[in-house]
């Protein structure tokens, strides 16, 4: 049977990501340390049907730590999702997490990939790596964030261990939505604002800012092409997007409209290290591994409500 190592996989895209492999027949080792960044109950609820797979595995551990060397085997392929994501906890002291988690624990992967000689590592790379420059042909690395930079670093990782002989892919993905999206993201909380209760959606800024939105499954079928399928040998980066950009206003729209009930907002002023635009580039993502995003936004998002409304406890 073919491995498949995840770390990350209680999360919301690795959970999915487990599912998908499984279903198509590897064994799948799970690595999560279920941080209390976000409740590690839902966390645990997220890996239910991977857990009861027969081939299913998961280490609780934490990729800071843990002995990869021991665990990897020749020939694995291993998709590395743990990190400390969210942009806004990257100022100040949260830096030091995206340092010891994103920079650190990947350094940390590579180094043990490349001794056991392990077939790829897949990464999960953001957009937030192109800063402002996102939305156009003069596309950079210019992160504007410490988040940005931590996954900018991790791509820096890579072509030196590229350089020694590991195979590597960077994904960049942008904005993943669709069920068990994290409760910091906008459009878990734009729902739940929508629901009966008194939690209030704080919008930051004038909602006039747009992103690309990728729908999860299309994420993940992108993932597995990127670790199992792509023939290539040397580094190259995807853009992993969902070919749909739509304003946080549009969003609103839209949940009101499957909620039928309109969100509670707050305004707050845009913060520091969101970019006004987000826009992938996926010319070569469509050719090198054969895919595109085909999940609609409104059909997304309408499969986000179904599965949240009947797990959610309205918050305070
Ligand atoms: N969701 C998005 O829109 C998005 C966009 C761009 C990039 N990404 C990247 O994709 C990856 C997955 O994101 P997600 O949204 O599923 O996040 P998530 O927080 O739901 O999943 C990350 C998982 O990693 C685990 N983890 C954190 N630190 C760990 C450690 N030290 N050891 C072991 N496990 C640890 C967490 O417990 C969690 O289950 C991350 O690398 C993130 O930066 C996500």
């Amino acid at each position: 049977m073919t491995r498949a190592i995840i770390t990350g996989v209680a999360g919301f895209i690795g959970s999915h990501l487990s599912e998908e492999l499984l279903k198509r027949d590897y064994t799948v080792i799970g690595i999560d340390n279920f941080d209390h960044w976000y409740d590690p109950d839902t966390k645990y609820k997220n890996l239910e049907h991977s857990l009861a797979h027969h081939s299913f595995e998961l280490i609780k551990d934490d990729i800071r730590t843990i002995n990869f060397s021991s665990l990897f085997e020749e020939g694995d392929t291993v998709f590395h999702l743990a990190a400390r994501p969210g942009v806004q906890d990257s100022w100040g002291n949260g830096f030091l997490d995206n340092v010891e988690i994103n920079i650190y624990g990947t350094q940390r992967i590579f180094e043990a990939g490349l001794e056991t000689n392990v077939r790829r590592v897949a990464f999960a790379s953001s957009s937030s790596i192109y800063g402002s420059t996102a939305k156009d042909e003069g596309r950079q690395i210019q992160p504007i964030s410490p988040y940005g930079v931590s996954k900018a670093a991790c791509e820096q990782l890579a072509t030196v261990y590229h350089e020694r002989g590991l195979s590597l892919v960077p994904l960049r993905y942008f904005t993943v939505y669709g069920p068990r999206q994290r409760p910091d993201m906008a459009m878990n909380r734009l729902f739940r604002a929508s629901l009966p209760g008194s939690y209030r959606f704080p919008l930051r800024g004038d909602g006039t800012q747009s992103r690309e939105f990728t729908f999860v499954n299309d994420v993940v079928e992108a993932t597995i092409r990127a670790g199992f399928h792509l023939d290539i040998s040397s580094l190259e980066a995807f853009d992993i997007g969902g070919g749909i950009s739509a304003s946080l206003n549009d969003v609103i729209q839209m949940i009101q409209e499957i909620t039928g009930s309109q969100p509670r907002i707050d305004n707050f002023p845009l913060p520091p290290g969101d970019p006004q635009v987000t826009m992938a580039s996926t010319q070569n993502t469509k050719e090198a591994l054969e895919w595109q995003a085909s999940t609609s936004l409104i059909d997304g998002l309408h499969s986000q409500y179904l599965s949240l409304r009947d797990n959610l406890v309205p918050s305070a």
